[in-house]
């Protein structure tokens, strides 16, 4: 692959991780605060490229929810308890057990989806800061819903332009989350089944994305979740070719960004048992999926 480095300024540059997804950014120190030129040129490279990546950043809590919020508001998880104690518009993803508790959620998820797909408003993108992590196990994965779309044949582009995906936390967890305690009333109630067009317009590009996951993705409307999850398996089957893919070894002081609404991503393993792994994330709001045409 031709690398062609885009460089903005004297300082910052792009670099393509892979020919469909992620930029490498480098000449940014995350914890000073960016001209608006600066951030503006971020911005349209996340839409553009999907995924960011940032080497040896090191920011406090604050400055990391700082950042996040030049993006839009952000929200505060549904599992409260696993929100970094005084910040809680930081989620925090751990194996780590402390004082007998874990302090975040463990076992994150090892199937593709996008974060918050089930909320009316999903996710705009998640920005992780990486803390602790083992070498060489613990990936995570990303991969292009744009070139996805793009690489389906035009009969499948067709019939999934007039569907609707049913996303549902609540049976998600319920089939995949036996090793978290239950959700409680109040979470169930917050966070009740919705639909989102198959296909989005990306609201900042209006390139077309496909936006399903096997994991939240219960059915297509009108259809029966045994029919509708074939197709989705099928789907995440080819949507899970390398060719898409950018895989992110973890180093600390990684910071990456994605945008929820033209990636799906996945965690690999590592041993949960004695590897420590900790990660800050925080999540843009983001707005209602606009159905393509
Ligand atoms: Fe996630």
């Amino acid at each position: 692959m031709e690398v062609a480095k885009k460089v903005f300024n004297e300082e910052v540059t792009f670099t393509p991780a892979t020919q469909h997804i992620g930029s490498e950014v480098s000449g940014i120190d995350l914890a000073n605060p960016l001209s608006e030129l600066v951030f503006k040129q971020i911005q349209k490279e996340l839409y553009d490229r999907s995924v960011l990546i940032f080497r040896d950043q090191n920011w406090s809590p604050d400055e990391h929810i700082e950042f996040s919020k030049r993006f839009g508001p952000l929200e505060n998880h549904v599992l409260s308890n696993y929100c970094l104690p005084g910040h809680p518009e930081i989620f925090v993803v751990s194996n780590i057990i402390e004082n007998g508790k874990h302090v975040g959620a463990f076992g994150g998820s090892k199937r593709y989806h996008s974060d918050l797909s089930y909320m009316k408003e999903p996710s705009l993108g998640s920005i992780f800061h990486c803390l602790e992590c083992p070498e060489g196990e613990g990936e995570t994965c990303f991969t292009s819903m744009f070139a996805v779309y793009e690489a389906l044949p035009e009969e499948r582009k067709q019939w999934l332009l007039k569907r609707m995906g049913v996303h549902d936390y609540v049976w998600n967890f319920e089939n995949h989350h036996n090793d978290r305690p239950p959700l409680t009333d109040e979470q169930k109630a917050s966070t009740p089944p919705l639909s989102h067009p198959a296909v989005i317009s990306h609201p900042e590009t209006g390139r077309k994305a496909l936006y399903l996951s096997a994991v939240f993705v219960r059915s297509f409307e009108g259809m029966e979740d045994a029919e509708s999850q074939k197709i989705i398996y099928e789907l995440i089957d080819f949507a899970s070719q390398a060719k898409f893919e950018y895989v992110h070894r973890w180093t600390p002081g990684d910071v990456i960004i994605w945008d929820n609404r033209s990636v799906l991503h996945k965690a690999l393993p590592f041993d949960e048992k004695n590897a420590r792994r900790r990660m800050h994330r925080t999540t843009i709001r983001g707005s209602r999926p606009s159905l393509a045409v």
